[in-house]
């Protein structure tokens, strides 16, 4: 239901990871701007809950499956959603513990998830954004990019990185039109571990963690035309945690 106060009126997004967590509340978020949104995810059943749920009462969304661990899945998905004008790179594993106990495969997944599939999204859906003179990607990344946290080298490992990717595709993007930015949030209250939840945000200056919906608010802002100078950027969510 489109109103005149709607900031993406007409525009088609693609949120990966809308299945649950941040990235089901920026779908939300998203769509009540006026956004038809692509609702991406591996579990279709929860995938489809999320377009129920947007449709009864926001606006206009579908669902496509997609693991984003395997790249021709990922060039599935990119072809699925055709046009787009705004991406979100939300999905994503974490794995916190002593660096001796991860494995091999878990770090591959991590980076698969975390970094490779983001990259060939952006590889895939940006030039075309850039050839239409438009768009905006926002990435999905994270406070422990910036500090130092015990159990975190290999997931903040991803996050600096598709912080750092940020950049580089702004560099490359945006003079034609193509603002790429991200958001880094501290803990969030979604599926994650309540109890590393709650310690860490007891380490925040605001003294407890994020509701999704304030880092969807983000995400929507950086997405809209509210954002029309900012590119390139991180922006903390973090509850003040990256700022002492
Ligand atoms: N929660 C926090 O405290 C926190 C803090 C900082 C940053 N972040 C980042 O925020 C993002 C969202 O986190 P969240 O806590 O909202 O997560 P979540 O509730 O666990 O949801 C993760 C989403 O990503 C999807 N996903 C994960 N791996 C995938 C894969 N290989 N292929 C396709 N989809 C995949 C899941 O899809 P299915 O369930 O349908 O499979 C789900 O929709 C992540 O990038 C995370 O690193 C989270």
């Amino acid at each position: 239901m489109t109103t005149t106060s709607q900031s993406l009126p007409g525009r088609i997004a693609l949120v990966t990871g809308a299945t649950s967590g941040i990235g089901r509340a920026a779908a939300h978020e998203l769509a009540r701007e006026g956004a038809e949104v692509i609702v991406h995810g591996r579990d279709p059943k929860r995938g489809e809950q999320v377009v129920a749920e947007i449709v009864q009462t926001l606006g206009q969304a579908r669902f496509v499956a997609a693991d984003l661990s395997d790249p021709t899945e990922v060039r599935r998905l990119a072809d699925e959603a055709g046009a787009v004008d705004v991406l979100v790179n939300n999905a994503g594993l974490s794995w916190f513990g002593p660096t001796a106990d991860l494995d091999v495969a878990t770090y591959d997944a991590l980076f698969d998830s975390n970094v490779r599939a983001p990259y060939f999204l952006v590889a895939a859906l940006a030039p075309r954004m850039a050839a239409n003179g438009v768009g905006s990607i926002v990435n999905v990344a994270s406070m422990v990019a910036d500090i130092g946290l015990a159990g975190a080298a290999a997931y903040g490992g991803t996050k600096a990185t598709l912080a750092a990717m940020t950049r580089s595709w702004a560099a490359e993007f945006s003079p034609r039109g193509v603002r790429v930015n991200a958001v880094a949030p501290g803990p969030v209250y979604t599926a994650a571990d309540p109890e590393r939840i709650e310690t860490l945000a007891a380490t925040t200056l605001l003294g407890r963690a994020a509701q999704a919906e304030e880092i969807a608010q983000v995400i929507t802002f950086l997405a809209s035309p509210a954002a029309a100078h900012i590119t390139g950027a991180t922006i903390a969510a973090d509850g003040g945690r990256t700022a002492v």
